[in-house]
């Protein structure tokens, strides 16, 4: 017999994608910079991404089409803002019609203002790392709340900032490249937690709406005999404790993860801990994603009860969780097990509010370029058609009937 359980009537089941991922022709931004250079750990550039900029219409309506009713994007501050101090309002109208397209659609808007990227002249400046960097970040969310905000259902400041003095800085694999850098780091963590605060309150003061931070929590599993040590992990895990004591005055915690890491004595001996090796073949076995991560959508649980023990009460969504994967059969197998750890969290008590899947395109994995395939929708490289594949509709059948069978 089977068992149905049933979600929450108010539950967000959605896609997510984020403006340099999509959009294409970001060239504006340091990432396109970065791309450009041949020393640098790309495989390729990002170029015309799935020309998201001119297609979102038709991608919205498709989302909206197959039952989901929540679409996580971001803005572009390279384009809002492309040189210190000039704001663009081409490209604020452009993002409300972004916006405008998913409220004739009913579908809710959840919108991250920073996504990775930098515009090139901040970038130029310093960065993260630059003691400027809260001040401009806040007048960045100022203005653009101000011409969005009466459109945006959900605010999310910074996605994944607990990685990004840790990649940018002592690993170098994102902008500006550093290795070993640990000042930088520490710079860059003090700004990215400052810059949550002061950004998330500019954005209150213009919108009445939900702001939080969404963090990549993996679920870490010490096993006998292990250590806590200082691998990149488990900094970025301490970067997540300082961030959830923030997240504690905000309306949510966005919850984001893809697998877990194991900790063994000898230290962490999960496949794809070691994030600095981005040259690494990208084989799916039975065991792993093509990511090089384990195959492990329990993971989802573990991070969801990690957050909830370190905001308790505070409404968890669930912003980001996929799968990198060639075969479609195993992403649905994927979504459908991390959904039951969603359900037995709702069980225990969690306030889970949402499942966003990462991503609705096939799109421009970062330095892994585009042979990591998350979406629900494939992307002809050629012509940019879109693709739905069958874990799309299976998604759009949980989130209109809010039960797995
Ligand atoms: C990021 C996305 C990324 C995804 C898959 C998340 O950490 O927010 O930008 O594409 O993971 O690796």
């Amino acid at each position: 017999m089977s068992v149905t359980r049933g979600f929450p009537e108010s539950f967000l089941f959605g896609a997510a994608v984020s403006a340099h991922q999509v959009e294409g022709g970001n060239t504006n931004s340091d990432w396109w910079w970065w791309e450009h250079i041949e020393s640098t750990p790309g495989r390729e550039p990002s170029g015309d991404a799935c020309d998201f900029y001119h297609r979102y219409r038709e991608d919205i309506a498709l989302l909206a089409g197959v039952g989901l009713n929540a679409f996580r994007f971001s803005i572009e501050w390279a384009r809002i803002e492309p040189a210190e101090g000039e704001f663009s309002r081409a490209a604020l109208e452009h993002y409300r019609r972004v916006l405008m397209a998913c409220r004739d659609h009913a579908v809710l808007p959840i919108v991250t203002f920073h996504h990775f990227t930098l515009p090139r002249w901040l970038q130029d400046t310093g960065g993260f790392a630059s003691d400027r960097f809260p001040a401009l970040f806040e007048r960045y969310c100022d203005r653009a709340a101000a011409a969005l905000g009466d459109l945006i259902g959900i605010a999310c400041t910074i996605n994944e900032p607990q990685g990004l003095g840790s990649s940018g800085y002592l690993l170098g694999i994102n902008p500006p490249g550093h290795t070993d850098d640990r000042d930088g780091a520490q710079r860059a963590v003090d700004n990215l937690l400052e810059a949550h605060k002061v950004g998330a309150a500019a954005i209150r003061s213009r919108a009445q709406i939900p702001v939080g931070v969404t963090l990549a929590i993996p679920d870490i599993q010490y096993e006998d005999g292990a250590q806590p040590g200082l691998s990149s992990l488990e900094v970025e895990s301490r970067v997540n404790d300082w961030f959830m004591e923030l997240a504690r005055k905000d309306e949510f915690i966005g919850v984001q993860t893809y697998t877990r890491f194991r900790i063994g004595p000898d230290g962490p001996r999960s496949p794809g801990h070691d994030w600095s090796d981005t040259t690494r073949e990208l084989l799916e076995t039975e065991q792993t994603t093509q990511m090089g991560y384990e195959y492990y959508p329990q993971a989802l649980g573990g991070a969801i009860r990690r957050a909830a023990r370190s905001c308790p009460g505070l409404p968890i969504l669930v912003t980001e969780n996929g799968i990198a994967t060639a075969d479609d059969e195993r992403r649905i197998a994927f979504m459908e097990t991390a959904l039951r750890e969603v359900q037995a969290c709702l069980a225990e008590g969690i306030d889970v509010r949402s499942y966003v899947y990462w991503s609705w395109l096939d799109n421009f994995e970062w330095a892994f370029g585009y042979a990591p395939t998350f979406g629900l929708v494939g992307v002809d490289r050629q012509t940019f058609a879109r693709h739905p594949k069958p874990s799309a509709a299976w998604l759009g059948a949980v989130a209109r009937s809010r039960a797995l069978v």
